[in-house]
Formats: structure tokens, C-alpha cells, sequence
């Protein structure tokens, strides 16, 4: 299946959960708002918000910034910003590997839990090292290689087919925000868990943001009744004293400046 064809079916996905995304997003508002301290003092600067989903991060950058554009891969996630966020935003449907903004255009480029739904993600990263001015920011959060793990061994254990997508360990990712034309100035990993009543729970939360697209899934639809039964009972082996299912997101988040040539 081609790169294209794989990013329809990404957008298609998120824009089907465009109403129900914002009461399940815990995790990205969590790693959203850890991105502000980095942000630019200066007020007067044009702001691309990268993968900008329901807006919420948008309209926050647009309390702040003279011009900020909402840019999102999904129609149905730009329709519902539209309808719900500050007038003063422009909105964009386009793709992150071909921004359709021009050279040394923005100053500083927001990016909440979009990268991890980019491979190859240096062809992005030159995509926004294209479009920030020189000296430019780009602020992001990504998840890594050991996010959902527990759901990820469940499953492991019953077939052999993609049941979570496959997040990249962060040495293979980080050499890619290092270059004669980019510097990595700040970067932190860290490991959230959030909390479920029950893996039903965790598996409304994924479907409710849209984040349950697997491209190398080979069955087609859910799983059959019999083993999500055994899938259940192997994520017990996690559970808390309190009957608490956790599931862990390793975020990595950072700061990448353009260099001036
Ligand atoms: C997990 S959501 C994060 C949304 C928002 N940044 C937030 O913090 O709530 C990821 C968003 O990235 C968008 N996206 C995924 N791949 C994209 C691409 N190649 N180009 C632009 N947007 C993309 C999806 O449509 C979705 O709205």
C-alpha cells in the first residue's frame, strides 16, 4: 500500500472520531501542555500548529500569537475546528510531507502527538525546516517505542498479528532533529500511565481519538469475542491492587532550533 493511500486512511480514522476526540484526549492535553514552557515570549510571530486535530492547542496559540494557522491532514478535524475555535485562525487541509506553505515563511512550528503518525519522519522534518524562517522553532511531542506495551504483550501472546502501531525507539528518531541545518536545544522522555477501569475502557479511548489506525494489521475488522476474552485475562497480569488497568505512553518531547547558514 502506498505512503498516500496509508495517510487517507490515518485521516479517515481521526476524522471519524473528530466529536468524540476531545473528551478522550487526556494524554495528548497532559503532553500539550507540558510543550508551553518552551514556547516564544515574543507575540508578534506566525505560528503553524502541525497536525492540529480538534484546534484545542490552536486556540490556545491563538491567545498568544499575532497569526497562527491550524494545519490537519483530516477535513472532518478541520470542520469541526472551524465551527468551535477562534475566528482568527486560518485553517489548512494538507499534508505534513508537503506543506503548503513557503520557504523561511514561519517562525514557530507547535506539534502535539502528530509525528508519531509519520514514516518516514525525516521527509516531515525537512518539510518544517523548509518553511521555518531561520532561527526558527519547532516545539513537538511524540510517542515512543514502549507505549502500550501492556496491550502490546497481551496480544503478543495470541497472535502474531498488529494489534498497536509500531512507535520507534527514540535513538532511531533523534539523529533526525540533529543536522548542519537543525539543532536539538531541549528534549525530555517520560512515562505517563494512565489509569482504566478495564481494557474495554482503553480500547473506547484509542477508538475515541482515532488513533486505532494499524497499517500492517493483516484480519480485518475486531478481533473475535473469544480473543479479546484472552486478551483481557493476559493484561490482568498488569493490573493494579487497586483493580486498576494501567497503560503506559512513553512521550518524547522537544525543541528544535533552524540554524541560521
Ligand atoms: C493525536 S491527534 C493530535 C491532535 C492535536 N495536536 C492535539 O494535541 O490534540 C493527531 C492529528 O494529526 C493529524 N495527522 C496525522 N497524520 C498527518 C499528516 N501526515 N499531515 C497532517 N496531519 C496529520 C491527524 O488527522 C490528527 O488530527
Amino acid at each position: 500500500m502506498s505512503e498516500v493511500t496509508e495517510r487517507l486512511k490515518i485521516a479517515k480514522s481521526f476524522g471519524s472520531a473528530s466529536a468524540s476526540y476531545d473528551v478522550s484526549a487526556r494524554l495528548q492535553r497532559h503532553c500539550g501542555k507540558h510543550l508551553m514552557s518552551w514556547l516564544p515570549e515574543r507575540e508578534n510571530l506566525t505560528v503553524l500548529d502541525l497536525g492540529s486535530g480538534t484546534g484545542f492547542f490552536t486556540e490556545i496559540l491563538a491567545s498568544r500569537y499575532q497569526q497562527v494557522i491550524g494545519l490537519d491532514i483530516s477535513k472532518k478535524m478541520l470542520g469541526f475546528s472551524q465551527q468551535s475555535r477562534n475566528p482568527s485562525i486560518k485553517w489548512l487541509e494538507a499534508d505534513a510531507y508537503k506543506l503548503p506553505l513557503q520557504n523561511n515563511s514561519i517562525d514557530f512550528v507547535y506539534s502535539n502527538l502528530m509525528i508519531q503518525w509519520c514514516d518516514p519522519l525525516d521527509l516531515v522534518l525537512n518539510e518544517v525546516i523548509r518553511v521555518l524562517k531561520p532561527g526558527g522553532v519547532f516545539v513537538f511531542s511524540t510517542l515512543v517505542d514502549g507505549t502500550l506495551y501492556e496491550l502490546k504483550a497481551s496480544w503478543a501472546q495470541i497472535d502474531t498479528d498488529q494489534h498497536v502501531i509500531d512507535f520507534k525507539p527514540t535513538q532511531d528518531i533523534k539523529p533526525l532533529f540533529e543536522g548542519n541545518d537543525r539543532k536539538l536545544l531541549n528534549a525530555i522522555q517520560e512515562d505517563i500511565i494512565l489509569e482504566y477501569e478495564n481494557v474495554i475502557h482503553l480500547a473506547r479511548e484509542l477508538k475515541g481519538l482515532g488513533a486505532n489506525h494499524l497499517p500492517k494489521k493483516q484480519g480485518k475488522g475486531l478481533a473475535g469475542k473469544e480473543k479479546w476474552l484472552q486478551m483481557s485475562k493476559n493484561y490482568q497480569e498488569y493490573k493494579t491492587e487497586d483493580e486498576i488497568y494501567p497503560a503506559t505512553y512513553k512521550a518524547f518531547s522537544g525543541l528544535m532550533v533552524k540554524l541560521s547558514s
